[in-house]
């Protein structure tokens, strides 16, 4: 059996480049004047959070937060930990949660659960991929990128056992 390579290209980079662009505008518009702070998760949205920042031109502040994702097999161990926290309070603050992907939801509702506890004065959540069919709960996502069907995807930020991060378009995983 050979090891699962990146094979058709699901979403490009001018796709990308594109609908970033119209998120960016959109956060741009429902926070003028409020200073929001964006918040990634690492490791995966790292790139996203890169190119979405410049594409919202309003004051804004950036952190970052560190959960456990898959190890190298492509499925949920359905646990989620923090590995790294925020560095700032975000009490009584706009914050908006910059994720890359949601599977089955367990991350992100963990995430909003965590942060919310700290009482921002308000909570959004904006995904690049939605992968919907795997969902298992329930969760309110306000900015979405892209809905795909359920297929395990490489680039752009996502990996596999580490690897494709850096591709620069999103791919499925094919092979093995
Ligand atoms: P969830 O908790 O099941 O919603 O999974 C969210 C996390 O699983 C993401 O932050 C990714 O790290 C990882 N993940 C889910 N699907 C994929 C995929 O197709 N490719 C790469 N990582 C994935």
């Amino acid at each position: 059996m050979s090891e699962p390579r990146p094979g058709r290209i699901l979403i490009s980079e001018a796709e990308l480049r594109a609908r970033i662009a119209e998120i960016g505008q959109a956060i741009a518009r429902d926070y003028a004047g409020e200073s929001p702070i964006l918040v990634g998760v690492l490791q995966g949205a790292f790139l996203f959070m890169a190119d979405l920042i410049r594409a919202v031109a309003i004051d804004l502040t950036t952190d970052f937060i560190g959960v456990s994702s898959y190890s190298s097999a492509a499925k949920s161990s359905g646990q989620v930990r923090l590995l790294s926290d925020l560095s700032m309070p975000i009490e009584g603050r706009q914050v908006v949660i910059v994720e890359d992907i949601v599977d089955t939801g367990l991350t992100l509702s963990y995430l909003k659960r965590n942060l919310e506890a700290r009482h921002p004065k308000r909570l959004r959540t904006c995904v690049l991929v939605d992968k919907i069919e795997r969902r298992q709960v329930e969760i309110e996502l306000d900015y979405v990128g892209f809905t795909i069907p359920n297929v395990f995807v490489v680039g752009y930020g996502f990996d596999y056992g580490g690897l494709y991060r850096n591709l620069p378009y999103i791919a499925e995983l094919e092979g093995g």
